[in-house]
């Protein structure tokens, strides 16, 4: 089952208990805490707008509480604007209006928001810009629009990859909005209703949306921080269920940290390919390159195969060097992601099929965009540089923060890519994510980066922030941990006589 309902769905009381998982074991396990735990499933979109939920006899029953439970949580949730019922169609879940919940603001604010692993522009966009500008006026004689990528901006990225060691013609590239759009694109173009998709989990919550919304069935393999991708579960399913598609992050994994050795990479490669599989490798986090004390844990088994010292293990090259594969960028992280340029290097054959299928959805991307991406393009050691000594920055200070903080747990230093992967030692992680949002600080639950309900034991934490946020973060963390302290002992046993 999935831990994202379809909107417009109804979602049965076997799906919905999964979902609610480990609601007994908050230290009140009454209506507040069942409607605490459902509200946090709307907010982080794992019961979308539109899903209608179980009758609350059906609930009861299946969760085994009684219907005043059920009554009273739905009328908790009707109060706070999470769900509206309407005589004939049951009970409908709804966002609340901003008047009701103020959202978090991105920065600045009362809450720091952490559900994104996100950073502000790198210094140069301003500049970049007015150059652009300024070089705007040759284009304005056309249409402007540009369904396939401005020349300039298709060779500043086809330079890229050929600078990263993988020769690369400008008419392989098709420029997107973002790297999602083109997951969305591509999912569109090579997956079929009811076919298979091989995702990682855990793993990019929106890829497994867009390629669910082209139809596909998810077919889910284990990424983990110590041991990386279960090779041997990836080549079974490959062969098993020859799927047309199989969705990758080779490089700093989102959300683990894991870069995949270039050995594997190969016998991926290979393995795909014999069944007809195009991989998408999604190199959006390749080129964060944090380093440091990291470097030896995300990229070791890399840095044993080329290099003892831990902190000069080369970058893997780009996916497609090691066989066939088609590559996702993006500017998003590496400039910024207000900027909506992404982009897809492919074979000449599917370049001309994604530029067919894509009109049906946009029309291109916008030019200046394109412009300023293609600037900045040509200055990515600065750019590379700049990004490398903020993220070492903030993971440092987070990781050092936490592991003061939190003794029990178990937090990673990767050695690239925006967040961290904790492991909280205890199947916690939608209690503390509801009681952090009452201490104002939202961040994801780890079930957010599954695909059935797993990963209560972990949550994703970015080091993208600043250190002034990051401390409001960590002092948040620790006053909503005190307050489910309690629970952590019994929640073994509570969790295991929940569905
Ligand atoms: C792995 C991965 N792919 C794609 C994206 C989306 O990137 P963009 O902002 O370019 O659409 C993200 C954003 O966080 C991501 O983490």
């Amino acid at each position: 089952m999935s831990n994202h309902i379809g909107a417009g769905a109804a979602v049965s009381s076997r799906a919905l208990g999964t979902l609610l998982d480990s609601w007994r074991a908050s230290s009140s396990p009454g209506y507040a805490a069942l409607a605490d735990r459902l509200r946090l499933l709307v907010v982080d979109g794992r019961l979308p707008v539109g899903t209608r939920l179980p009758s609350e006899r059906e609930l009861a029953a299946h969760l085994g509480v009684s219907r005043t439970t059920v009554a009273a949580t739905y009328s908790s949730l009707r109060e706070t604007g999470h769900v509206t019922s309407l005589r004939g169609s049951g009970s409908v879940v709804r966002l609340p209006s901003r008047s009701t919940t103020p959202r978090p603001t991105d920065r600045g604010g009362d809450v720091v928001d952490l559900t994104k692993a996100a950073l502000p522009a790198v210094d140069g966009i301003g500049e970049a810009a007015q150059r652009a500008v300024d070089a705007l006026g040759a284009y304005l004689p056309d249409s402007g629009y540009d369904i396939v990528g401005r020349p300039v901006l298709r060779e500043a990225i086809a330079a890229r990859y050929r600078e990263r060691g993988l020769d690369t013609h400008a008419d392989q590239i098709v420029v997107t909005l973002g790297a999602q759009h083109a997951i969305a694109l591509l999912a569109r173009v090579l997956v079929g209703r009811g076919d298979r998709a091989i995702v990682e989990v855990p793993g990019y919550p929106h890829a497994f949306e867009a390629l669910r919304a082209a139809g596909a069935r998810l077919a889910p393999v284990s990424v983990t921080v110590d041991d990386g991708w279960d090779e041997s579960a990836l080549l079974q399913t490959l062969r098993r269920t020859s799927p047309p598609v199989a969705y990758l992050m080779p490089d700093f994994h989102n959300p683990t940290g894991a870069t995949m050795p270039a050995e594997q990479r190969v016998r991926v490669l290979e393995a795909a390919a014999a069944e007809g599989t195009v991989v998408i490798a999604d190199e959006t986090m390749a080129e964060l390159r944090v380093g440091g004390d990291g470097e030896a844990r995300g990229l070791r088994d890399v840095g044993r195969a080329s290099s003892s010292s831990s902190s000069a293990a080369p970058a893997p090259l780009p996916m497609a060097a090691y066989g066939p594969a088609v590559m996702i960028g993006s500017a998003g992280k590496s400039l910024w992601g207000g900027l909506r340029v992404g982009w897809i290097r492919a074979e000449r054959p599917l370049v001309e099929r994604l530029v067919r299928a894509r009109s049906a959805g946009d029309l291109g991307t916008p030019v200046l965009e394109q412009l300023i991406v293609a600037d900045l393009l040509g200055d990515m050691e600065r750019v590379l540089e700049a990004r490398a000594a903020h993220l070492r920055r903030g993971r440092d200070h987070l990781v050092a923060g936490l592991r003061a903080a939190f003794p029990g747990w178990s937090v990673p230093s990767p050695a690239g890519g925006l967040s961290t992967w904790v492991n909280l030692g205890a199947p916690v992680s939608s209690q503390l994510t509801v009681a952090a949002r009452q201490h104002g600080l939202a961040v994801a639950a780890g079930p957010m980066f599954g695909v059935d309900g797993a990963f209560e034991r972990f949550l994703r934490l970015p080091f993208s922030y600043s250190a002034e946020e990051t401390d409001r973060a960590l002092a948040a963390l620790a006053a909503a941990w005190e307050g489910i302290d309690g629970v952590q002992a019994s929640s073994g046993t509570a969790l295991s006589e929940v569905v």
